[in-house]
């Protein structure tokens, strides 16, 4: 969108057309013909379309919240989720901040947040203007100003808190998705520039991708890795007051709750490998990105099956509040990992169809279900599925035949 656009959709009336608007995709047309009538111009009624739609999908982040917000579509795809920004907040708050720096809002979800639980003023910007524009407008209803700036440029010392979120796609790909860049100095604004700036302010927070570098992270700062109902979304540092401890952390968000796993939790010597037992579990990704899978080993009376592979075994299913930090397979059989002898054995025991999974093995998931051509049940026959995990045990390859349960 471009910023004459902007301001035409920031027009009081259009934004009350906006808002009566009761989008469907059948609804199109209709809509669009009613508002033509109603004497908008193509381009704001393609913007006003455009809303309307990305209120839709962004009530996946939002709920019902996105219905009186604005967005740009990748504005949206860089937006933290609801719940996720609210532990930032909880983080952010943890000072008693009187004024939060948000340098690089995007559209605002994390400082709408920050703005919504606490007594802070929240001071937002952004290096795009249209992306400030409708940052702005999703924070009317706060105690907080967005602004059309680059984060280098804000002084510094008026914050006691702050909130870095740098860009971290550049460019498109042939089908239109965003590149991801890997090097920090490639963000925008810079890491370099965000660790130096988190020197002069007492509260920090520096949101991530996942996959960051372990050798990235500062000394003495935390550096927490998030998934929120199975997605890893982030890693965020924090330090001063919004850090909780120091050192990796992972943060499993679920819908029963949320479980936190720290270094602290991590065995004092290495958990050994063994043979698969009767149960076999893939740790949640945030622990495998923060390197703490070992760190579940005891609270789940299970060991590693490989020194460089991210599942466990063990003998009982998981209980407790571990079991929020895997998914577990009852493990029925060992098979050999040849397409022939695996369909063979398979369609043995009756199986109809599988889920492959893989790790620490080169094999495409999708091209082995296919070469599989297992026989669909017949007519009236119940379906028997099963997961089919490739894997090493040791030096040995394998395909685990598990129930998911
Ligand atoms: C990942 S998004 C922020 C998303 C935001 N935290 C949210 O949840 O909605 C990063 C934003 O930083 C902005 N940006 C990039 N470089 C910047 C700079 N030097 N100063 C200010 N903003 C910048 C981009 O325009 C983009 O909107």
């Amino acid at each position: 969108m471009d910023p004459q656009t902007a301001a035409a959709l920031l027009d009081p009336d259009v934004l009350a057309v906006l808002d009566s608007i009761e989008y469907s995709p059948s609804a199109e047309m209709q809509i669009q013909q009613r508002l033509r009538k109603q004497g908008l111009s193509p381009d704001v009624v393609a913007a006003v379309m455009t809303q309307a739609q990305l209120r839709i999908e962004a009530r996946a982040k939002f709920g019902p919240f996105a219905d009186s917000m604005l967005f740009t579509r990748d504005g949206l795809g860089q937006a933290t989720r609801l719940p996720v920004a609210a532990m930032h907040a909880k983080r952010i708050h943890r000072g008693k901040p009187q004024l939060i720096a948000d340098l690089g809002c995007g559209i605002g979800a994390d400082a709408l947040a920050f703005a919504g639980v606490g007594a802070a003023s929240v001071y937002a910007c952004d290096s795009d203007e249209v992306t400030a524009a409708l940052a702005a407008y999703n924070l009317r209803p706060f105690d907080a100003i967005a602004e059309h700036a680059r984060a280098e440029d804000f002084n510094l010392d008026r914050a006691d808190a702050l909130w870095l979120d740098p860009a971290r796609r550049s460019g498109k790909n042939a089908d239109g998705s965003a590149f991801r860049l890997s090097h920090p100095e490639a963000f925008s604004p810079r890491l370099s520039w965000a660790l130096a700036a988190a020197e002069r302010v007492p509260s920090v927070g520096i949101k991530l991708g996942p996959a960051l570098s372990h050798g990235l992270v500062p000394a003495g700062w935390e550096a927490q890795w998030t998934s929120h109902m199975g997605d890893v979304v982030e890693v965020a540092l924090f330090r001063g007051h919004a850090q909780e401890r120091e050192g990796r952390a992972a943060l499993i968000m679920g819908e029963e709750g949320s479980l936190t796993v720290t270094e602290a939790d991590l065995p004092s010597a290495e958990v050994e490998v063994a043979s698969i037992g009767d149960y076999l579990f893939e740790p949640d990704g945030a622990v495998i990105r923060s390197g703490l899978i070992q760190a579940l080993c005891a609270p789940l009376g299970a060991h590693r099956i490989h020194e460089s592979i991210a599942y466990l075994s063990g003998d009982r299913p998981a209980e407790g509040p571990a079991a929020q930090a895997v998914s577990q397979y009852r493990v029925e059989d060992i098979l050999p990992t040849g397409i022939r002898s695996l369909r063979g054995a398979l369609t043995q025991r009756g199986i109809t169809q599988v889920v492959v999974k893989k790790r620490g093995m080169d094999i495409d998931p999708a091209q082995v279900q296919r070469q599989l051509k297992l026989e669909p049940a017949g007519k009236g026959q119940p379906s028997e599925s099963a997961v089919v995990i490739f894997t090493r045990v040791g030096e040995q390859r394998c395909a685990i035949l598990a129930r998911e349960c």
